[in-house]
């Protein structure tokens, strides 16, 4: 799903089709998971989820549960090899960065990993998402609310924009949000975004939706 533009989910078969027209015409199909990769869609990626192998994947956020820098790219063993097996007298593609597997990012990322085995949190989402689900549809009929998705831990609310103002709405949502309930959400235009921690309570997502609830109703 298209998580910065307001968790928009593919359509059913999309992403087959589109791992199908890569094929036909050799172009390399490339998956950004930066949001959905390491449980969100209660998956280790979403690539598992919707059944549908990509050429590269991209990964960050949730790699080091959001506490360090770190992002990466996952590549077939064909790519990997082009880059990694060149002429004999080369090592490798000749390329870094300063900060290339810092030493804290990769220990908070270990940890990380670590954390999502031992705790079974890939699967606690999965087990969470239809309560996820529910309580995210109460706000169904919530005045301004247009629309709501889910898909695993994620929810993009869709509200109607103020007339000549794309966006205040959504804005003005996020900083009421923040300033009076103490709630930090994402807005992408007016479309309220919110993705919990995967150790989120039950007790909290019913406080997530309630207080949501309450920023609609006050945002009028
Ligand atoms: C889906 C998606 N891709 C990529 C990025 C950018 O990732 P990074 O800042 O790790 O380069 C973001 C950032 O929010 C994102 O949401």
């Amino acid at each position: 799903m298209a998580g910065s533009t307001g968790v928009l989910p593919a359509p059913k078969g999309y992403l087959k089709r589109l791992r199908e027209i890569c094929d036909k015409y050799g172009i390399l199909l490339i998956f950004d998971e930066v949001i959905t990769g390491f449980g969100r869609l209660g998956h280790a990626f979403a690539a598992e989820r919707y059944g549908v192998v990509p050429d590269l994947v991209t990964f960050a956020k949730g790699v080091t549960a959001g506490a360090v820098p770190m992002g990466g790219v996952v590549a077939r063993k064909g790519i990997y090899d082009a880059f990694m097996k060149g002429p004999e007298h080369v090592i490798e593609l000749f390329h870094g960065y300063t900060y290339s597997a810092h030493p804290l990012a990769v220990a908070a990322s270990l940890a990380t990993l670590d954390l999502y085995k031992q705790e079974d949190l890939f699967n606690r989402a999965k087990k969470l998402e239809p309560l996820w689900y529910d309580a995210a549809m109460s706000l169904k009929g919530t005045p301004d609310v247009l629309d709501i998705r889910c898909v695993g831990l994620t929810c993009g609310i869709d509200l109607a924009p103020r007339k000549d103002a794309p966006g205040k709405r959504g804005y003005e949502s996020l900083e009421y949000a923040f300033h009076d309930l103490g709630m930090m959400l994402r807005a992408a235009g007016d479309t309220l975004c919110v993705s919990p921690p995967l150790i989120v309570s039950e007790a909290q997502i019913g406080e997530i939706f309630e207080k949501l609830g309450k920023v609609i109703k006050a945002i009028q």
